[in-house]
C-alpha cells in the first residue's frame, strides 16, 4: 500500500501528550487529569496542520515525509497558550520591587504615582519602532521556554492615541513573530493622573472614544477592565464590558485580585470568556461562573511576584466546575516570560498536579482566548503547534524546576526552536 505523503513526522515520543476531547469544552475537574497520552507516540504534519496521531509504528506504516525529527524518547506536547499577559511596555520597576521588599504595597506605590502610572508615563514616550524591538526580543524569550499563542493586553496607553499605538505594535508583531498574538484592550488599566478625581470622566472616555476606536479599526478581540478597590468600580467595569460588547469586543476581567470586590459574579453576569486572578473570589461567584462556563485563568506569578502569601484556590474552583486556565500575567511588576515556572508554583503553591497545570497551560488556556478550535490539543486538523520536552514524562514540568525544559518547538509545521536556540529565517 502506497503511503500518503505528509511534510513533517515527529517520530518515536516517550509520552505524547495529545490532550484529546478538550476542543469543544474546556476539561474540566477529574478531566484535567486525563492527558491522552499515547506512549511511544508520533505526529503526522501538513501544511502546517496536524493529519494524524497514533504510535510510531502505525504512523510510520501509514505516511512518509520529506523531513522527520526523530525525538529520541522526549515528551512531545502541544505548544503552551499564555492567556494573560500584559506585553507591550517600556521601561521597569526594579526599584519598585526592591521598596517592595522592606514592605510597601502594590497599591501604595500606585497610589504615589508608580506602578503602573509610571510604566504608563514611559510607554507614551516610547515610539512604536521601540516598542516593537523590545517585544521582539520578549516573544523570542517566550518562544524559547515553549509559548506558541499568547494573549496580550493594553493598557500602558490610556489614552486614545498610545492605546492605538500600542495595538498596532501587537498586530505587526503578529505579522512578523512566528508566536500567534491575540489583542485585548485594557484601557481601562488604571485611571491615568490627568483624570485623577475624575475616574467617571475617564469611564466615559474609554465607553466613548477608545473603544469605537480600537473595535472600529478591529485592532483588539477582547475587552478587559482591572476591577479593584481603588481602581474600576464594578459598575464601572459593567459598563465598560457592556460598551465593549456592543462593539463586539468580548468581555474579560481582573476580578478580585487583592480584595473581594465582586468581580467573579460581574464576570458571571457578562458571561466573560475569563475571569483573571480569582485570589478572594468568593463562593458565589465562583458557582455563578461555573454555570456560565467563565473560564478561571489562575495567575500564581502575580501572587509569587506581590509576595502575597495568597494564592487562588484551585482546588475549590475545579471542584466547583470552573474551568481551571494559568498564565503568566508578564507586565512589569511581574516580569516572567517562562510558563513553566507558573507550572511550578502552580504545583506548589496551588497543589495542582503536573497533569492539571499542563492542561491549564494548554487546551483551557486556549479556551480562555478563543482558540481552541485551533490550537491547545494535538489532534488531527489543529495547527501543528508542537514543544519537545528534554524529559521522559510530563510530570517533570512541575517537579524540575529553574531550567528549560523546551529543547524544540514547532509553530504551524515549522522548526522555530531547536537545542533551546531561536532559528531566525534567512
Ligand atoms: O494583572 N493588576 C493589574 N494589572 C497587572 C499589573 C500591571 C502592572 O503592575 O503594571 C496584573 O497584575
Ligand atoms: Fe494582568
Amino acid at each position: 500500500m502506497a503511503k500518503e505523503k505528509v511534510n513533517l513526522l515527529i517520530e518515536n515520543a516517550s509520552e505524547l501528550v495529545t490532550l484529546r476531547g478538550g476542543t469543544q469544552r474546556p476539561l474540566l475537574g477529574e478531566r484535567m487529569r486525563d492527558l491522552g497520552i499515547i506512549k511511544g507516540g508520533s505526529i503526522a504534519v501538513r501544511k502546517g496542520r496536524i493529519v494524524s496521531v497514533g504510535k510510531t509504528r502505525e504512523i510510520k506504516r501509514k505516511f512518509e515525509s520529506e523531513e522527520t525529527i526523530d525525538v529520541n524518547g522526549k515528551v512531545v506536547m502541544p505548544g503552551f497558550v499564555d492567556p494573560h499577559t500584559h506585553l507591550v511596555f517600556s521601561g521597569s520597576r526594579e526599584d519598585e520591587f526592591e521598596m517592595r521588599i522592606h514592605g510597601s504595597t502594590y497599591m501604595e506605590i500606585l497610589e504615589r504615582g508608580g506602578g503602573i502610572l509610571r510604566t504608563v508615563n514611559e510607554t507614551r514616550k516610547a515610539s512604536k519602532e521601540a516598542l516593537f524591538e523590545s517585544c521582539r526580543k520578549t516573544l523570542d524569550i517566550m518562544l524559547r521556554h515553549g509559548t506558541t499563542t499568547v494573549e496580550a493586553k493594553s493598557g500602558y496607553g490610556l489614552t486614545t492615541k498610545d492605546e492605538i499605538k500600542c495595538l498596532e505594535v501587537m498586530k505587526l508583531l503578529d505579522q512578523e513573530h512566528p508566536i500567534a498574538i491575540v489583542p485585548t484592550f485594557l484601557g481601562a488599566h488604571t485611571i491615568p493622573l490627568e483624570y485623577k478625581g475624575k475616574a467617571d470622566e475617564y469611564v466615559d472616555l474609554v465607553i466613548n472614544e477608545m473603544i469605537p476606536a480600537v473595535a472600529g479599526s478591529r485592532l483588539a478581540e477582547f475587552c478587559d477592565v482591572f476591577c479593584e478597590k481603588g481602581v474600576f468600580s464594578v459598575e464601572q467595569s459593567r459598563r465598560i464590558l457592556l460598551s465593549g460588547r456592543k462593539h463586539g469586543l468580548l468581555p474579560k476581567l481582573h476580578a478580585d485580585e487583592m480584595t473581594r470586590l465582586g468581580g467573579a459574579e460581574l464576570a458571571a453576569e457578562m458571561r466573560a470568556v475569563s475571569a483573571d486572578h480569582l485570589i478572594f473570589a468568593s463562593d458565589n461567584g465562583l458557582r455563578a461562573m461555573a454555570k456560565q462556563g467563565t473560564v478561571a485563568v489562575l495567575l500564581p506569578g502575580a501572587s509569587f511576584s506581590l509576595m502575597m502569601n495568597h494564592y487562588a484556590d484551585a482546588g475549590k474552583i475545579i471542584q466547583l466546575g470552573v474551568p481551571v486556565a494559568l498564565g503568566t500575567d508578564y507586565n512589569p511588576n511581574c516580569w516572567v516570560e517562562n510558563p513553566q515556572i507558573v507550572i511550578v508554583l502552580a504545583c506548589r503553591e496551588m497543589r495542582m498536579t503536573s497533569a492539571e497545570a499542563i492542561v491549564a497551560t494548554t487546551i483551557n488556556a486556549a479556551h480562555a482566548i478563543s482558540r481552541a478550535q485551533n490550537v491547545g490539543t494535538l489532534e488531527p486538523g489543529k495547527k501543528a503547534d508542537i514543544i519537545v520536552l528534554d524529559a521522559s514524562n510530563h510530570k517533570f514540568l512541575g517537579y524540575r524546576f529553574g531550567v528549560n525544559l523546551v529543547d524544540k518547538v514547532i509553530k504551524e509545521g515549522r522548526l522555530v526552536v531547536d537545542e533551546g536556540t531561536v532559528i531566525k529565517e534567512q
